[in-house]
Protein backbone atom coordinates (compact mmCIF):
# COMPACT_ATOMS: atom_id res chain seq x y z
CA UNK A 1 0.00 0.00 0.00
CA UNK A 2 1.12 3.85 -1.08
CA UNK A 3 -0.50 7.16 -0.12
CA UNK A 4 0.20 9.83 -2.10
CA UNK A 5 -1.50 13.46 -1.54
CA UNK A 6 -2.86 16.06 -3.05
CA UNK A 7 -1.81 20.05 -2.27
CA UNK A 8 -4.71 20.74 0.42
CA UNK A 9 -3.84 17.80 2.35
CA UNK A 10 0.13 17.06 2.26
CA UNK A 11 0.55 17.68 5.64
CA UNK A 12 -2.28 15.44 6.80
CA UNK A 13 -1.14 12.46 4.29
CA UNK A 14 2.37 12.96 5.95
CA UNK A 15 0.58 12.13 9.48
CA UNK A 16 -1.67 9.08 7.91
CA UNK A 17 1.77 8.19 6.34
CA UNK A 18 3.82 8.01 10.16
CA UNK A 19 0.90 6.79 11.74
CA UNK A 20 0.36 3.53 9.36
CA UNK A 21 3.92 2.68 8.79
CA UNK A 22 3.15 2.84 4.57
CA UNK A 23 5.20 4.50 2.41
CA UNK A 24 4.30 7.73 0.95
CA UNK A 25 4.54 9.02 -2.60
CA UNK A 26 5.49 12.43 -3.19
CA UNK A 27 3.27 14.56 -5.86
CA UNK A 28 4.45 17.86 -6.97
CA UNK A 29 2.10 20.58 -9.23
CA UNK A 30 3.13 23.76 -10.94
CA UNK A 31 0.49 25.95 -12.99
CA UNK A 32 1.36 26.73 -16.71
CA UNK A 33 1.46 30.14 -17.90
CA UNK A 34 -2.01 30.33 -18.40
CA UNK A 35 -3.23 29.31 -15.39
CA UNK A 36 -3.72 25.64 -16.28
CA UNK A 37 -2.61 22.91 -13.36
CA UNK A 38 0.36 20.47 -13.83
CA UNK A 39 0.60 17.40 -11.72
CA UNK A 40 2.78 14.72 -11.08
CA UNK A 41 2.99 11.21 -9.16
CA UNK A 42 6.10 10.13 -9.01
CA UNK A 43 7.24 6.75 -7.56
CA UNK A 44 6.20 3.03 -9.00
CA UNK A 45 2.87 2.59 -8.36
CA UNK A 46 2.03 -0.75 -10.55
CA UNK A 47 0.18 -2.99 -8.73
CA UNK A 48 0.17 -1.09 -5.46
CA UNK A 49 -3.41 -0.27 -3.68
CA UNK A 50 -3.01 3.44 -3.79
CA UNK A 51 -4.79 6.24 -1.32
CA UNK A 52 -5.39 9.55 -2.18
CA UNK A 53 -5.76 12.27 0.31
CA UNK A 54 -7.00 15.06 -1.02
CA UNK A 55 -9.67 17.89 0.86
CA UNK A 56 -11.59 20.62 -1.40
CA UNK A 57 -11.76 23.03 1.27
CA UNK A 58 -11.34 26.90 0.25
CA UNK A 59 -10.97 26.61 -3.71
CA UNK A 60 -12.81 23.64 -4.36
CA UNK A 61 -13.09 24.20 -8.00
CA UNK A 62 -8.94 24.47 -8.31
CA UNK A 63 -8.97 20.98 -6.27
CA UNK A 64 -11.53 19.65 -8.11
CA UNK A 65 -9.55 19.81 -11.60
CA UNK A 66 -6.27 18.68 -9.44
CA UNK A 67 -8.23 15.24 -7.90
CA UNK A 68 -8.90 14.47 -11.52
CA UNK A 69 -5.42 14.97 -12.97
CA UNK A 70 -4.10 12.79 -10.05
CA UNK A 71 -6.63 10.50 -10.09
CA UNK A 72 -5.56 10.09 -13.60
CA UNK A 73 -1.58 10.07 -12.89
CA UNK A 74 -2.65 7.10 -10.45
CA UNK A 75 -4.23 4.98 -12.38
CA UNK A 76 -2.23 4.79 -15.82
CA UNK A 77 0.70 4.23 -13.70
CA UNK A 78 -0.87 0.85 -12.87
CA UNK A 79 -2.22 0.80 -9.17
CA UNK A 80 -3.96 -2.54 -8.17
CA UNK A 81 -6.69 -0.14 -6.34
CA UNK A 82 -7.62 3.59 -5.52
CA UNK A 83 -8.82 4.28 -2.31
CA UNK A 84 -9.95 8.32 -2.53
CA UNK A 85 -9.81 10.09 0.96
CA UNK A 86 -11.74 13.54 0.99
CA UNK A 87 -11.50 14.78 4.44
CA UNK A 88 -13.88 17.47 3.50
CA UNK A 89 -16.48 17.08 0.84
CA UNK A 90 -17.15 20.48 -0.93
CA UNK A 91 -20.63 21.55 -2.67
CA UNK A 92 -23.01 18.75 -0.24
CA UNK A 93 -24.63 21.54 0.99
CA UNK A 94 -26.56 22.58 -2.22
CA UNK A 95 -28.49 19.40 -1.71
CA UNK A 96 -31.98 20.28 -2.82
CA UNK A 97 -33.09 22.52 -6.18
CA UNK A 98 -34.40 25.38 -3.48
CA UNK A 99 -35.39 27.61 -6.61
CA UNK A 100 -36.41 26.89 -9.98
CA UNK A 101 -33.49 26.68 -12.30
CA UNK A 102 -30.98 25.77 -9.48
CA UNK A 103 -28.32 22.28 -10.41
CA UNK A 104 -28.25 20.09 -7.79
CA UNK A 105 -24.54 20.55 -6.74
CA UNK A 106 -24.06 17.62 -4.44
CA UNK A 107 -25.21 14.73 -6.90
CA UNK A 108 -23.52 16.69 -9.78
CA UNK A 109 -20.09 16.80 -7.91
CA UNK A 110 -20.71 13.39 -6.33
CA UNK A 111 -21.01 11.93 -9.87
CA UNK A 112 -18.13 13.50 -11.07
CA UNK A 113 -15.61 12.42 -8.72
CA UNK A 114 -16.22 8.79 -9.12
CA UNK A 115 -16.38 9.37 -13.10
CA UNK A 116 -12.95 7.71 -13.52
CA UNK A 117 -13.51 3.92 -11.87
CA UNK A 118 -12.19 4.32 -8.48
CA UNK A 119 -12.30 1.56 -5.56
CA UNK A 120 -13.38 3.27 -2.25
CA UNK A 121 -14.52 6.92 -1.06
CA UNK A 122 -13.84 8.00 2.11
CA UNK A 123 -14.83 10.91 3.61
CA UNK A 124 -15.08 12.89 7.09
CA UNK A 125 -18.37 14.47 8.53
CA UNK A 126 -20.12 14.99 5.46
CA UNK A 127 -23.28 17.14 5.07
CA UNK A 128 -25.78 15.13 4.73
CA UNK A 129 -29.25 16.20 5.25
CA UNK A 130 -31.49 15.92 2.07
CA UNK A 131 -29.53 12.74 1.23
CA UNK A 132 -29.01 10.92 4.06
CA UNK A 133 -26.12 8.47 3.39
CA UNK A 134 -23.17 8.58 1.26
CA UNK A 135 -24.83 5.72 -0.52
CA UNK A 136 -27.64 8.22 -1.71
CA UNK A 137 -24.81 10.30 -3.81
CA UNK A 138 -22.54 7.30 -4.84
CA UNK A 139 -22.35 3.53 -6.75
CA UNK A 140 -18.94 3.90 -5.75
CA UNK A 141 -18.33 1.56 -2.16
CA UNK A 142 -18.11 5.07 0.51
CA UNK A 143 -17.49 5.07 3.79
CA UNK A 144 -18.17 8.92 6.19
CA UNK A 145 -16.19 9.16 9.51
CA UNK A 146 -16.80 11.33 12.15
CA UNK A 147 -14.67 13.37 13.64
CA UNK A 148 -17.19 14.11 16.57
CA UNK A 149 -16.03 11.35 18.98
CA UNK A 150 -12.47 13.17 18.74
CA UNK A 151 -13.62 16.18 19.10
CA UNK A 152 -15.20 15.51 21.79
CA UNK A 153 -13.06 13.72 24.03
CA UNK A 154 -10.29 16.64 23.49
CA UNK A 155 -12.72 18.52 24.91
CA UNK A 156 -13.27 16.54 27.81
CA UNK A 157 -9.51 16.25 28.81
CA UNK A 158 -8.96 19.80 28.31
CA UNK A 159 -12.08 22.17 29.41
CA UNK A 160 -14.13 19.00 31.37
CA UNK A 161 -17.98 19.15 31.09
CA UNK A 162 -19.45 20.37 34.63
CA UNK A 163 -22.68 22.13 34.25
CA UNK A 164 -22.54 21.90 30.18
CA UNK A 165 -25.07 21.76 27.82
CA UNK A 166 -24.37 20.69 24.22
CA UNK A 167 -26.45 22.90 21.51
CA UNK A 168 -26.58 22.28 17.74
CA UNK A 169 -27.57 25.05 15.52
CA UNK A 170 -29.79 23.49 12.93
CA UNK A 171 -32.12 20.23 12.58
CA UNK A 172 -29.01 18.64 10.75
CA UNK A 173 -26.63 19.34 12.84
CA UNK A 174 -28.16 17.09 15.44
CA UNK A 175 -26.35 14.09 13.58
CA UNK A 176 -23.41 15.58 15.48
CA UNK A 177 -24.71 16.71 18.50
CA UNK A 178 -25.92 14.00 19.64
CA UNK A 179 -23.00 12.02 19.54
CA UNK A 180 -21.07 15.31 21.59
CA UNK A 181 -24.10 15.21 24.13
CA UNK A 182 -23.78 11.79 25.00
CA UNK A 183 -19.54 11.78 25.07
CA UNK A 184 -20.20 15.00 27.75
CA UNK A 185 -22.73 12.88 29.70
CA UNK A 186 -24.30 16.08 28.64
CA UNK A 187 -28.09 17.51 27.78
CA UNK A 188 -28.41 18.64 24.52
CA UNK A 189 -30.65 21.17 21.95
CA UNK A 190 -31.51 21.81 18.50
CA UNK A 191 -32.17 25.23 17.44
CA UNK A 192 -33.78 25.84 14.39
CA UNK A 193 -32.38 28.01 11.75
CA UNK A 194 -33.79 29.35 8.31
CA UNK A 195 -30.53 30.49 5.93
CA UNK A 196 -32.05 34.03 4.61
CA UNK A 197 -29.53 34.11 2.08
CA UNK A 198 -25.19 33.76 1.75
CA UNK A 199 -23.88 35.69 4.90
CA UNK A 200 -27.77 35.74 6.74
CA UNK A 201 -29.29 33.47 8.61
CA UNK A 202 -32.11 33.68 11.59
CA UNK A 203 -32.19 31.40 14.41
CA UNK A 204 -34.96 30.67 16.99
CA UNK A 205 -35.29 27.99 19.76
CA UNK A 206 -35.42 27.81 23.60
CA UNK A 207 -32.80 26.66 25.96
CA UNK A 208 -32.37 26.65 29.62
CA UNK A 209 -28.27 27.78 29.42
CA UNK A 210 -28.44 30.46 32.23
CA UNK A 211 -25.48 30.01 34.25
CA UNK A 212 -24.25 26.63 32.16
CA UNK A 213 -21.28 26.23 29.43
CA UNK A 214 -22.68 26.24 26.29
CA UNK A 215 -20.50 23.44 23.36
CA UNK A 216 -22.01 24.25 20.18
CA UNK A 217 -21.36 21.48 17.81
CA UNK A 218 -21.55 22.29 13.72
CA UNK A 219 -20.01 20.15 10.91
CA UNK A 220 -18.59 23.69 8.97
CA UNK A 221 -18.05 27.06 9.58
CA UNK A 222 -17.97 29.31 6.45
CA UNK A 223 -18.90 32.63 6.97
CA UNK A 224 -19.02 32.70 11.05
CA UNK A 225 -22.94 34.18 10.76
CA UNK A 226 -25.19 30.60 11.68
CA UNK A 227 -22.93 30.45 14.88
CA UNK A 228 -22.91 33.91 15.30
CA UNK A 229 -26.57 34.39 15.65
CA UNK A 230 -26.65 31.20 18.34
CA UNK A 231 -23.63 32.76 20.45
CA UNK A 232 -25.55 36.40 20.70
CA UNK A 233 -28.79 34.23 21.61
CA UNK A 234 -27.29 32.19 24.33
CA UNK A 235 -25.47 34.97 25.64
CA UNK A 236 -28.69 36.83 25.92
CA UNK A 237 -30.05 33.96 27.83
CA UNK A 238 -27.76 34.07 30.58
CA UNK A 239 -25.02 31.37 29.18
CA UNK A 240 -21.97 31.31 31.52
CA UNK A 241 -19.45 30.75 28.59
CA UNK A 242 -19.19 29.72 24.75
CA UNK A 243 -16.86 27.44 23.33
CA UNK A 244 -17.34 25.69 19.50
CA UNK A 245 -16.45 22.24 18.44
CA UNK A 246 -16.44 21.65 14.44
CA UNK A 247 -15.22 19.69 12.37
CA UNK A 248 -14.74 21.63 9.13
CA UNK A 249 -13.61 25.22 9.89
CA UNK A 250 -13.18 26.92 6.38
CA UNK A 251 -13.32 30.09 8.40
CA UNK A 252 -13.73 32.22 5.03
CA UNK A 253 -13.26 36.33 5.14
CA UNK A 254 -13.17 37.62 9.11
CA UNK A 255 -15.27 34.91 10.29
CA UNK A 256 -13.13 34.17 13.36
CA UNK A 257 -13.49 37.86 14.50
CA UNK A 258 -16.97 37.79 14.12
CA UNK A 259 -17.73 35.05 16.21
CA UNK A 260 -14.97 36.63 18.74
CA UNK A 261 -17.14 39.80 18.82
CA UNK A 262 -20.49 37.32 19.71
CA UNK A 263 -18.79 36.24 22.59
CA UNK A 264 -16.66 32.97 21.55
CA UNK A 265 -14.56 31.82 23.89
CA UNK A 266 -13.19 28.49 22.65
CA UNK A 267 -13.01 27.24 18.44
CA UNK A 268 -11.78 24.14 18.36
CA UNK A 269 -11.63 22.43 14.94
CA UNK A 270 -9.86 19.61 13.31
CA UNK A 271 -7.31 19.30 9.94
CA UNK A 272 -9.71 18.58 7.67
CA UNK A 273 -9.06 21.90 6.82
CA UNK A 274 -5.49 23.58 8.44
CA UNK A 275 -6.24 26.56 10.50
CA UNK A 276 -4.42 27.80 13.62
CA UNK A 277 -7.78 26.00 15.05
CA UNK A 278 -7.04 22.79 14.16
CA UNK A 279 -6.30 21.53 17.64
CA UNK A 280 -7.60 17.68 16.99
CA UNK A 281 -5.75 15.61 13.84
CA UNK A 282 -8.12 13.28 11.58
CA UNK A 283 -4.94 11.30 10.90
CA UNK A 284 -5.70 8.63 13.49
CA UNK A 285 -9.13 8.34 12.34
CA UNK A 286 -7.91 7.83 8.85
CA UNK A 287 -5.08 5.78 9.63
CA UNK A 288 -7.59 3.63 11.76
CA UNK A 289 -9.37 2.34 8.72
CA UNK A 290 -6.70 2.77 5.98
CA UNK A 291 -5.16 0.02 8.57
CA UNK A 292 -8.39 -2.15 8.07
CA UNK A 293 -7.48 -2.28 4.44
CA UNK A 294 -4.62 -3.61 4.16
C1 LIG B 1 -25.16 24.17 7.07
O1 LIG B 1 -26.28 23.83 7.45
C2 LIG B 1 -23.93 23.82 7.85
O2 LIG B 1 -24.18 22.77 8.72
C3 LIG B 1 -23.37 25.02 8.61
O3 LIG B 1 -24.26 25.39 9.65
C4 LIG B 1 -23.17 26.20 7.68
O4 LIG B 1 -22.49 25.80 6.55
C5 LIG B 1 -22.43 27.32 8.36
O5 LIG B 1 -22.28 28.35 7.44
P1 LIG B 1 -21.96 29.81 7.94
O6 LIG B 1 -20.79 29.72 8.84
O7 LIG B 1 -21.68 30.57 6.67
O8 LIG B 1 -23.18 30.34 8.63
Amino acid sequence: MLITYGSSSEALARSVAKGTNIPIVESTRRLFPDGEQYVQVSGDLSGEDVVLIHSFALRPDALLVEYFLLVDAIKSAGCRSLTVVIPYFAYLRQDSRFKMGEPLSAKVIASLIESPKIDRIITIDAHLHRFRSLSDLFRTPSLNLSAMPLLADYYLKNFGNLNTVVVGPDEESEQWVRVVAERLSSPYTIMEKVRLGDREVSVRGSTSVRGKTVVLVDDIISTGMTLVKVIRMLLDEGAKKVDALVTHALMVEDSYQKLKEAGLDNLISTDTVPSPHSKVSVAPLISRIIKSLS
